[in-house]
């Protein structure tokens, strides 16, 4: 196993040696200034087929990238990372406002075969003079990707320089107008997302830029948006690259106020001082009002009920008592009335002589009119059922 490991160890050494060395990208930038690095797909491709080109084949992956800060998961806050499509070169761009160095790792990921490479950018940030004076043009028919190639950099700086008496400029900032509030176009031709241009230079701002600041461009420029470029200071060759005139902007720096210094960090431990009290207990309350409300009141409701019911229930016994005696007397006189009228039914029973019916004589046949002696009963079968009910006196044949 452990040969096993120091062999993949070895690999691992040769093929960084062979294709890693290379990896590393080592660049000094001053504080201020616009920094743009372009990651190649071409370069990329070529470290996931560092032998596409012994035997001719040539590959166009779409490879996408992942960056960050070494042991960080994002980019620093000054620096932005733009790619279009994964058939795009992609972006890291930005301008540094503090000294130090920072290391970026960028990680290729080749969107078919899925191989991935990583390579380091290290970007060691000198300080610098602040440039004091400062203009930020909008460029309406650009998008960021189209800008940060440096030919079209240059292409713009040499028409703001135009602008600027052709006094040396300095590129301090390139952001996309999304990143400022701007809207998505429409996905047509001649919609773009525009850019914001923010260049500087030591010398004084030129005659064609300070009429920005004029009150007769700004209530112009207030009443309608689509100012042109006064024509004495229209410097643009390419159209792509004209600006927006109301949308300039002038910073001069040395007006400014100086930032009020930053709040002076303590050790973040506490310094030693008194012993700590904790709070006074809040004041005991009194619940005797609280015992009141919810237990004695509902209680004297009750028993208040119950004494009422109880009152109603058995306090007024003289009326049931008067309600049995009188009951009492209505089956008193019902047991009277039938005992009479049994007498009176037994003496009349007494006194008839009229032979009683036949049908109430015992062994009287009501078909025939015969009647059995109770001695010759014992003859007579006492079901007749055997016979058809509906033809009784005729036998079956
Ligand atoms: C550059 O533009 C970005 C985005 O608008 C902003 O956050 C950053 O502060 C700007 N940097 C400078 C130096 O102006």
């Amino acid at each position: 196993m452990a040969g096993c490991g120091s062999w993949v160890f070895f690999l691992t050494v040769c093929s960084a040696s062979l294709f890693g060395a290379s990896a590393d990208i080592k660049v000094t930038i001053p504080v201020g200034r616009f920094f743009t690095h372009e990651l190649l797909r071409e370069t990329f491709q070529n470290d996931f087929e560092p032998l596409g080109k012994v035997y001719g084949i040539l590959y166009n992956d779409p490879i996408i990238f992942k960056c960050n800060k070494q042991n960080f998961p994002d980019l620093p806050e000054w620096l932005r990372f733009t790619q279009r499509n994964p058939f795009d070169n992609g972006f890291l761009y930005g301008t540094p406002m503090s000294p130090g160095k920072s290391i970026i790792e960028i990680y290729a990921t080749n969107q078919r075969s899925y191989d991935t490479v990583r390579h380091l950018l290290i970007i060691k940030v000198v300080p610098e003079k602040i440039l004091p004076y400062q203009v930020e043009v909008f460029i309406k028919l650009r998008e960021i990707e189209k800008v940060l190639p440096s030919t079209v950099q240059d292409e713009i700086k040499q028409d703001l320089q135009k602008l600027w008496d052709r006094n040396p400029l300095e590129m301090i900032n390139i952001t996309n107008a999304l990143d400022r509030g701007g809207r998505v176009p429409l996905p047509l031709a001649g919609h773009f997302e525009g850019v914001y241009v923010k260049v500087g230079s030591k010398e004084y701002f030129s005659e064609c830029l300070l009429r920005v600041l004029t009150l007769e461009n700004k209530n112009q420029c207030k009443e309608e948006a689509k100012i042109k470029v006064p024509g004495e200071c229209h410097f643009c060759i390419n159209p792509s690259n004209c600006i927006t005139w109301c949308k300039t902007e002038l910073f001069d720096l040395t007006k400014m106020k100086p930032k009020p210094p930053a709040p002076t960090m303590g050790s973040g431990i506490l310094e030693a001082g008194e012993d700590f009290r904790p709070l006074e207990s809040p004041p005991s309350r009194d619940y005797f009002p609280d015992y009141i409300v919810t237990v004695i009141v509902p209680l004297i409701l009750a028993i208040i009920l119950f004494l009422l019911l109880a009152y109603i229930m058995f306090g007024r016994r003289e009326g049931v008592a008067k309600r049995n005696a009188r009951s009492n007397q209505i089956q008193l006189y019902h047991h009277y009335t039938i005992h009479e009228n049994t007498d009176e039914l037994r003496t009349m029973a007494g006194s008839r002589g009229v032979p009683p019916p036949l049908s109430t004589l015992p062994m009287f046949n009501s078909r025939t009119g015969d009647r059995a002696s109770p001695l010759q009963s014992d003859s007579i079968p006492l079901i007749m059922a055997q016979q058809d009910p509906y033809s009784d006196t005729l036998p079956r044949k």
